[in-house]
């Protein structure tokens, strides 16, 4: 489903992502890992379309996301790592112009815009402005809009930040159960997170893949290791 092939930015003359290459399937969750500034939210800002390669493929269900970018941005759901904007509108009236820009009319908008209110547990405040909302509703709300077009892709910056222990628990879930029938990238920090839902671990360090396997074989490479620290070992720079 998903194909990056070579995929690298620069950021003037300091490469962002240098030569990034994977795949993932249907059914695959990648967790993908890296410290900060690593470049993994430029990788998924290239693979979405949001951004423009400096060298490099990304391909989304066979098609390639420079030359397709609206058929691409069709298949793919995007939660980016800021939470969503247009702050005056109701939650509701959010999702119902979503659902517009993504082709739904009229009297169709209601069904996707009331599962992905039900999916993300967002019935209660759908009548509340988007800047009212606590910082784990907005993150909900951008989750929301991602899955509502029931996409067969989905890239997920951090998915679970910001939100509370229960709910966290709950979107995890809710992305094991999606993932049965789609391709899913997600990045986090949380090393839990990994171990509870990902079927692939890509560490990305200083803008190269470092590591591309399951969760058991990372695991393997220290056994008896805690995952924070066999990721410590991998990220360290020497220099
Ligand atoms: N618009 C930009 N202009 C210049 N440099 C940028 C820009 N966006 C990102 N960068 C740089 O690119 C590198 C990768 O950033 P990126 O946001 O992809 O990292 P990340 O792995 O998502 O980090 P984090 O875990 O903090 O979210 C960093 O050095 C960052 O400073
Ligand atoms: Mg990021």
């Amino acid at each position: 489903m998903i194909e990056v092939k070579n995929l690298s930015k620069s950021y003037g003359t300091k490469p962002a992502v240098n030569g990034v290459s994977f795949n993932v399937q249907k059914g695959d969750i990648l967790g993908f890992l890296g410290p900060n500034g690593a470049g993994k939210s430029t990788t998924m800002k290239m693979i979405t379309g949001f951004l423009q390669p400096s060298g490099g493929t990304a391909k989304v269900g066979g098609l390639d996301v420079a030359t397709d970018p609206v058929a691409v941005k069709q298949q793919v759901g995007y939660l980016p790592e800021s939470a969503p904007a247009y702050a005056e509108m109701t939650v509701g009236e959010f999702l119902e112009f979503v659902a517009e820009s993504r082709g739904f009319r009229g009297g169709d908008r209601a069904a996707p815009v009331q599962r992905a209110l039900r999916l993300t547990n967002l019935d209660t405040v759908r009548h509340q402005t988007i800047e009212t909302l606590s910082k784990g509703y907005k993150q909900r709300v951008g989750f929301a809009q991602a899955l509502l077009h029931d996409p067969e892709v989905l890239i997920l910056d951090e998915p679970t930040d910001g939100l509370d222990p229960n709910q966290k628990n709950e979107v995890r879930a809710l992305i094991k159960e999606l993932a049965q029938e789609k391709a899913v990238i997600l990045s986090t920090h949380i090393l839990e997170e990994v171990e509870a839902i990902c079927t692939r671990i890509i560490l990305i360090s200083e803008g190269k893949v470092v590591v591309d396997e399951t969760p058991a074989e990372f695991q393997a490479r220290q056994p008896g290791a805690r995952l924070d620290e066999i990721f410590a070992t991998l990220t360290k720079s020497d220099v």
